[in-house]
Protein backbone atom coordinates (compact mmCIF):
# COMPACT_ATOMS: atom_id res chain seq x y z
CA UNK A 1 0.00 0.00 0.00
CA UNK A 2 1.06 3.14 -0.81
CA UNK A 3 1.36 6.39 1.63
CA UNK A 4 -1.52 8.43 2.32
CA UNK A 5 -2.15 11.73 0.36
CA UNK A 6 -2.57 13.15 4.10
CA UNK A 7 -1.96 16.82 5.17
CA UNK A 8 -1.40 18.58 8.75
CA UNK A 9 -3.98 18.50 11.09
CA UNK A 10 -5.58 22.29 10.72
CA UNK A 11 -5.26 25.07 12.64
CA UNK A 12 -8.26 25.87 14.13
CA UNK A 13 -9.00 29.50 14.80
CA UNK A 14 -12.65 31.71 15.07
CA UNK A 15 -11.50 32.27 11.08
CA UNK A 16 -12.05 28.98 10.83
CA UNK A 17 -15.28 28.56 12.61
CA UNK A 18 -16.64 32.09 10.48
CA UNK A 19 -15.94 30.45 7.20
CA UNK A 20 -17.11 27.05 8.28
CA UNK A 21 -20.74 29.41 9.44
CA UNK A 22 -20.26 30.68 5.51
CA UNK A 23 -19.32 27.46 3.66
CA UNK A 24 -22.92 26.60 2.99
CA UNK A 25 -24.07 29.95 2.12
CA UNK A 26 -21.31 29.86 -0.44
CA UNK A 27 -22.42 26.32 -1.87
CA UNK A 28 -26.51 27.61 -1.74
CA UNK A 29 -24.98 30.75 -4.12
CA UNK A 30 -23.42 28.25 -6.51
CA UNK A 31 -26.47 25.89 -6.71
CA UNK A 32 -29.14 28.96 -7.13
CA UNK A 33 -27.22 30.46 -9.70
CA UNK A 34 -26.81 27.13 -11.48
CA UNK A 35 -30.39 26.75 -11.21
CA UNK A 36 -31.41 29.62 -12.50
CA UNK A 37 -29.32 29.48 -15.31
CA UNK A 38 -26.79 32.57 -14.91
CA UNK A 39 -23.76 30.57 -16.26
CA UNK A 40 -26.05 29.31 -19.55
CA UNK A 41 -26.51 33.09 -20.13
CA UNK A 42 -29.73 33.47 -18.86
CA UNK A 43 -31.02 36.28 -16.65
CA UNK A 44 -34.60 35.57 -15.61
CA UNK A 45 -36.76 38.86 -15.65
CA UNK A 46 -38.90 37.91 -12.96
CA UNK A 47 -36.60 37.77 -10.37
CA UNK A 48 -36.60 40.89 -8.39
CA UNK A 49 -33.18 40.23 -6.56
CA UNK A 50 -31.21 39.17 -9.27
CA UNK A 51 -28.53 41.52 -8.94
CA UNK A 52 -27.78 40.87 -5.31
CA UNK A 53 -26.84 37.21 -6.32
CA UNK A 54 -24.77 38.19 -9.27
CA UNK A 55 -22.53 40.25 -7.51
CA UNK A 56 -22.34 37.81 -4.96
CA UNK A 57 -21.04 35.23 -7.55
CA UNK A 58 -18.98 38.23 -8.42
CA UNK A 59 -17.27 37.97 -5.29
CA UNK A 60 -17.24 34.47 -5.41
CA UNK A 61 -15.04 34.37 -8.46
CA UNK A 62 -18.11 32.81 -10.55
CA UNK A 63 -18.61 35.91 -12.95
CA UNK A 64 -16.54 39.02 -13.85
CA UNK A 65 -18.41 42.10 -14.18
CA UNK A 66 -17.72 44.53 -16.70
CA UNK A 67 -19.91 47.75 -16.30
CA UNK A 68 -23.51 46.33 -16.15
CA UNK A 69 -22.87 43.28 -17.98
CA UNK A 70 -21.91 39.92 -15.74
CA UNK A 71 -19.90 37.39 -17.88
CA UNK A 72 -18.86 33.92 -17.24
CA UNK A 73 -14.65 33.05 -16.12
CA UNK A 74 -13.21 30.65 -18.31
CA UNK A 75 -13.70 28.26 -15.37
CA UNK A 76 -17.46 28.77 -15.05
CA UNK A 77 -17.74 28.49 -18.66
CA UNK A 78 -15.92 24.69 -18.32
CA UNK A 79 -17.56 23.74 -15.26
CA UNK A 80 -20.66 25.34 -14.39
CA UNK A 81 -22.13 25.52 -18.20
CA UNK A 82 -24.78 22.97 -18.84
CA UNK A 83 -23.73 22.40 -22.35
CA UNK A 84 -19.95 22.28 -21.57
CA UNK A 85 -18.14 18.97 -22.18
CA UNK A 86 -16.86 18.92 -18.67
CA UNK A 87 -19.54 20.47 -17.67
CA UNK A 88 -20.19 19.63 -13.19
CA UNK A 89 -23.87 21.29 -13.44
CA UNK A 90 -25.32 17.93 -12.95
CA UNK A 91 -23.78 17.60 -10.34
CA UNK A 92 -24.25 20.93 -8.92
CA UNK A 93 -28.29 20.20 -9.94
CA UNK A 94 -28.39 17.04 -8.09
CA UNK A 95 -26.72 18.83 -4.87
CA UNK A 96 -29.38 21.36 -4.92
CA UNK A 97 -32.53 19.04 -5.01
CA UNK A 98 -31.29 16.22 -3.65
CA UNK A 99 -28.21 16.34 -1.16
CA UNK A 100 -28.98 19.50 0.14
CA UNK A 101 -32.48 18.92 1.63
CA UNK A 102 -31.04 15.34 2.75
CA UNK A 103 -28.36 17.37 4.55
CA UNK A 104 -30.69 18.72 6.75
CA UNK A 105 -31.47 15.90 8.26
CA UNK A 106 -27.76 14.73 9.23
CA UNK A 107 -28.30 15.01 13.00
CA UNK A 108 -30.55 12.22 12.99
CA UNK A 109 -28.17 10.15 10.39
CA UNK A 110 -25.96 10.42 13.10
CA UNK A 111 -28.13 9.59 15.88
CA UNK A 112 -30.10 6.58 14.34
CA UNK A 113 -27.68 5.71 11.09
CA UNK A 114 -29.26 4.62 8.24
CA UNK A 115 -30.00 6.99 4.95
CA UNK A 116 -32.22 9.97 5.23
CA UNK A 117 -34.78 8.91 1.65
CA UNK A 118 -38.08 8.42 3.52
CA UNK A 119 -37.41 11.28 6.24
CA UNK A 120 -36.51 13.99 3.56
CA UNK A 121 -39.05 12.07 0.38
CA UNK A 122 -41.22 9.80 1.88
CA UNK A 123 -39.57 7.26 -0.37
CA UNK A 124 -39.66 3.56 0.70
CA UNK A 125 -37.54 1.01 -0.87
CA UNK A 126 -34.12 -0.21 -2.58
CA UNK A 127 -31.39 2.88 -2.82
CA UNK A 128 -31.38 3.42 -6.81
CA UNK A 129 -34.92 3.21 -7.10
CA UNK A 130 -34.79 6.97 -5.70
CA UNK A 131 -31.93 7.65 -7.36
CA UNK A 132 -34.24 6.65 -10.36
CA UNK A 133 -37.39 7.72 -9.12
CA UNK A 134 -37.99 9.40 -12.80
CA UNK A 135 -35.99 9.53 -16.10
CA UNK A 136 -35.25 13.15 -15.46
CA UNK A 137 -34.23 12.13 -11.70
CA UNK A 138 -31.69 9.27 -13.40
CA UNK A 139 -30.36 11.52 -16.15
CA UNK A 140 -29.54 14.20 -13.77
CA UNK A 141 -27.85 11.42 -11.59
CA UNK A 142 -25.88 10.34 -14.32
CA UNK A 143 -25.10 14.02 -15.82
CA UNK A 144 -23.79 14.51 -12.26
CA UNK A 145 -21.66 11.15 -12.21
CA UNK A 146 -20.44 12.32 -15.44
CA UNK A 147 -19.15 15.66 -14.47
CA UNK A 148 -17.06 14.15 -11.46
CA UNK A 149 -15.86 11.03 -13.39
CA UNK A 150 -14.31 13.20 -16.44
CA UNK A 151 -12.33 14.54 -13.61
CA UNK A 152 -11.23 11.15 -12.10
CA UNK A 153 -11.15 8.86 -14.99
CA UNK A 154 -7.79 9.30 -17.12
CA UNK A 155 -6.31 9.68 -13.56
CA UNK A 156 -7.82 6.02 -12.40
CA UNK A 157 -7.06 4.71 -16.10
CA UNK A 158 -3.34 5.58 -15.66
CA UNK A 159 -2.55 4.60 -11.90
CA UNK A 160 -1.51 1.29 -12.53
CA UNK A 161 -0.24 -0.31 -15.65
CA UNK A 162 -3.11 -2.36 -17.25
CA UNK A 163 -1.33 -3.12 -20.82
CA UNK A 164 -1.58 -7.05 -19.84
CA UNK A 165 -5.41 -7.21 -19.81
CA UNK A 166 -7.88 -7.31 -22.84
CA UNK A 167 -11.36 -6.92 -21.69
CA UNK A 168 -12.71 -4.87 -19.04
CA UNK A 169 -16.35 -5.05 -17.39
CA UNK A 170 -16.90 -1.63 -15.94
CA UNK A 171 -19.67 -2.66 -13.28
CA UNK A 172 -21.96 0.11 -12.49
CA UNK A 173 -20.41 2.17 -15.14
CA UNK A 174 -22.96 4.70 -15.73
CA UNK A 175 -22.18 6.85 -18.43
CA UNK A 176 -18.84 5.17 -19.54
CA UNK A 177 -16.45 7.74 -18.70
CA UNK A 178 -14.25 5.40 -16.92
CA UNK A 179 -15.08 2.61 -19.50
CA UNK A 180 -13.86 5.30 -22.22
CA UNK A 181 -10.71 6.46 -20.18
CA UNK A 182 -9.15 3.22 -20.32
CA UNK A 183 -9.75 2.60 -23.96
CA UNK A 184 -8.45 6.30 -24.67
CA UNK A 185 -5.11 5.04 -22.38
CA UNK A 186 -5.32 1.42 -23.50
CA UNK A 187 -6.07 1.22 -27.59
CA UNK A 188 -5.96 -2.88 -27.70
CA UNK A 189 -8.58 -2.96 -24.69
CA UNK A 190 -11.97 -3.99 -25.33
CA UNK A 191 -14.16 -2.17 -22.82
CA UNK A 192 -17.66 -2.24 -22.06
CA UNK A 193 -19.90 -1.15 -19.23
CA UNK A 194 -22.39 -3.06 -17.34
CA UNK A 195 -25.40 -1.30 -15.30
CA UNK A 196 -28.99 -1.85 -14.41
CA UNK A 197 -31.77 -1.53 -17.25
CA UNK A 198 -32.99 1.85 -17.22
CA UNK A 199 -29.22 2.70 -17.21
CA UNK A 200 -28.74 0.60 -20.74
CA UNK A 201 -31.45 1.92 -22.41
CA UNK A 202 -29.91 5.50 -22.11
CA UNK A 203 -26.72 4.74 -22.80
CA UNK A 204 -25.94 2.99 -26.10
CA UNK A 205 -23.28 0.02 -26.12
CA UNK A 206 -24.04 -0.90 -22.39
CA UNK A 207 -24.73 -3.98 -21.01
CA UNK A 208 -27.71 -4.34 -19.08
CA UNK A 209 -28.09 -5.96 -15.61
CA UNK A 210 -27.61 -6.40 -12.39
CA UNK A 211 -24.47 -7.08 -10.93
CA UNK A 212 -25.74 -8.87 -7.49
CA UNK A 213 -27.99 -11.27 -8.81
CA UNK A 214 -27.25 -11.39 -12.93
CA UNK A 215 -23.66 -13.30 -13.83
CA UNK A 216 -21.24 -11.34 -14.91
CA UNK A 217 -20.25 -10.91 -18.35
CA UNK A 218 -16.31 -12.04 -18.95
CA UNK A 219 -13.63 -10.35 -18.63
CA UNK A 220 -10.19 -10.44 -17.48
CA UNK A 221 -10.78 -6.65 -16.01
CA UNK A 222 -13.28 -6.06 -13.69
CA UNK A 223 -14.01 -1.92 -12.94
CA UNK A 224 -16.04 -0.82 -9.60
CA UNK A 225 -16.19 3.32 -10.22
CA UNK A 226 -17.51 4.72 -6.91
CA UNK A 227 -19.56 2.11 -6.37
CA UNK A 228 -18.23 -0.15 -3.07
CA UNK A 229 -19.39 2.81 -1.39
CA UNK A 230 -22.88 3.09 -1.69
CA UNK A 231 -23.25 -0.50 -0.03
CA UNK A 232 -23.29 -1.94 3.54
CA UNK A 233 -20.16 -4.66 4.26
CA UNK A 234 -22.47 -7.83 3.31
CA UNK A 235 -23.49 -6.86 0.28
CA UNK A 236 -19.59 -5.71 -0.74
CA UNK A 237 -18.23 -9.24 0.14
CA UNK A 238 -20.88 -10.80 -1.64
CA UNK A 239 -19.82 -8.91 -5.21
CA UNK A 240 -16.23 -9.02 -3.98
CA UNK A 241 -16.31 -12.54 -3.90
CA UNK A 242 -18.82 -12.86 -7.16
CA UNK A 243 -16.19 -10.71 -9.35
CA UNK A 244 -13.22 -13.31 -7.89
CA UNK A 245 -14.98 -16.05 -9.22
CA UNK A 246 -15.99 -14.66 -12.14
CA UNK A 247 -12.06 -13.69 -12.93
CA UNK A 248 -9.54 -15.99 -14.90
CA UNK A 249 -6.61 -16.45 -12.54
CA UNK A 250 -4.13 -13.30 -13.08
CA UNK A 251 -7.28 -11.53 -13.67
CA UNK A 252 -7.66 -7.91 -12.20
CA UNK A 253 -10.11 -5.47 -10.30
CA UNK A 254 -9.44 -2.37 -10.40
CA UNK A 255 -11.44 0.03 -7.75
CA UNK A 256 -11.93 3.85 -8.30
CA UNK A 257 -12.93 5.23 -4.42
CA UNK A 258 -11.58 7.53 -2.43
CA UNK A 259 -9.22 6.29 0.25
CA UNK A 260 -10.23 7.90 3.74
CA UNK A 261 -7.16 9.15 6.38
CA UNK A 262 -8.00 11.08 9.63
CA UNK A 263 -7.01 14.40 7.49
CA UNK A 264 -8.49 13.90 4.29
CA UNK A 265 -11.80 16.40 4.69
CA UNK A 266 -13.40 15.82 1.20
CA UNK A 267 -13.27 11.62 1.98
CA UNK A 268 -14.80 12.49 5.02
CA UNK A 269 -17.24 14.30 3.84
CA UNK A 270 -18.25 12.10 1.27
CA UNK A 271 -18.60 9.07 4.02
CA UNK A 272 -21.29 11.70 5.92
CA UNK A 273 -22.83 12.13 2.43
CA UNK A 274 -22.66 8.17 1.96
CA UNK A 275 -24.58 7.99 5.27
CA UNK A 276 -27.22 10.32 4.58
CA UNK A 277 -27.83 8.77 0.76
CA UNK A 278 -26.88 5.05 0.79
CA UNK A 279 -26.61 2.42 2.40
CA UNK A 280 -22.46 2.62 2.53
CA UNK A 281 -19.25 4.75 3.60
CA UNK A 282 -16.05 5.63 2.91
CA UNK A 283 -13.33 3.33 3.68
CA UNK A 284 -9.62 3.88 3.96
CA UNK A 285 -6.96 1.58 1.53
CA UNK A 286 -6.06 -0.70 4.32
CA UNK A 287 -10.01 -1.32 4.91
CA UNK A 288 -10.32 -2.00 0.82
CA UNK A 289 -7.60 -4.24 1.33
CA UNK A 290 -8.62 -6.47 3.91
CA UNK A 291 -11.88 -6.73 1.93
CA UNK A 292 -10.06 -7.88 -1.17
CA UNK A 293 -8.22 -10.47 0.75
CA UNK A 294 -10.97 -11.77 2.48
CA UNK A 295 -12.68 -12.30 -1.46
CA UNK A 296 -9.54 -14.34 -2.21
CA UNK A 297 -7.37 -11.50 -4.41
CA UNK A 298 -3.83 -12.48 -3.67
CA UNK A 299 -2.65 -8.97 -4.35
CA UNK A 300 -3.57 -5.79 -3.62
CA UNK A 301 -2.17 -1.92 -4.13
CA UNK A 302 -3.50 1.20 -3.83
CA UNK A 303 -2.44 4.91 -5.53
CA UNK A 304 -3.21 7.89 -5.12
CA UNK A 305 -4.00 10.12 -7.57
CA UNK A 306 -4.76 13.65 -7.39
CA UNK A 307 -7.97 13.68 -8.33
CA UNK A 308 -11.53 13.58 -6.26
CA UNK A 309 -11.21 9.51 -6.59
CA UNK A 310 -8.43 7.23 -5.78
CA UNK A 311 -7.26 3.76 -7.27
CA UNK A 312 -6.68 -0.05 -5.95
CA UNK A 313 -6.46 -2.71 -7.83
CA UNK A 314 -6.43 -6.22 -6.71
CA UNK A 315 -5.32 -9.24 -8.60
CA UNK A 316 -6.53 -13.24 -8.59
C1 LIG B 1 -22.55 6.08 -7.75
S1 LIG B 1 -22.95 5.62 -9.38
C2 LIG B 1 -21.36 5.44 -10.10
C3 LIG B 1 -21.42 5.45 -11.60
C4 LIG B 1 -20.04 5.34 -12.28
N1 LIG B 1 -19.37 4.11 -11.93
C5 LIG B 1 -19.22 6.55 -11.97
O1 LIG B 1 -18.19 6.44 -11.28
O2 LIG B 1 -19.60 7.63 -12.43
C6 LIG B 1 -23.49 3.94 -9.16
C7 LIG B 1 -23.83 3.23 -10.45
O3 LIG B 1 -24.13 1.87 -10.11
C8 LIG B 1 -25.26 1.47 -10.85
N2 LIG B 1 -25.89 0.36 -10.11
C9 LIG B 1 -26.51 0.43 -8.92
N3 LIG B 1 -26.95 -0.79 -8.54
C10 LIG B 1 -26.59 -1.63 -9.53
C11 LIG B 1 -26.75 -3.04 -9.72
N4 LIG B 1 -27.37 -3.78 -8.79
N5 LIG B 1 -26.27 -3.60 -10.85
C12 LIG B 1 -25.63 -2.83 -11.79
N6 LIG B 1 -25.44 -1.50 -11.67
C13 LIG B 1 -25.91 -0.91 -10.55
C14 LIG B 1 -26.12 2.71 -10.95
O4 LIG B 1 -27.05 2.65 -11.97
C15 LIG B 1 -25.05 3.78 -11.16
O5 LIG B 1 -24.77 3.96 -12.53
Amino acid sequence: MQASHSRPAAMITSNTVLDLIDAFRRSKTMFAAVELGIFDGKRPPDCKELGRLLDACVSLGLLHKTGDTYLNTPETDKYLRSESPDTMAGYVRYSNDVLYPMWAHLEDAVREGGHRWQQTFGFEGPIFSHFFRSDEAMREFQRGMHGFGRLSSPAVAAAFDLSRFRRLIDLGGGTGHLAEAARERYPHLEAQVFDLPGVAQMFPGTIAGDFFTDPLPEADLYSLGRILHDWSEDKIRMLLSKIHAALPDGGGLLIAEKLLNPEYVSGHMQSLNMLIVTEGRERSAAEYETLLRAAGFAQVDSRHTGAPVDAILAIK
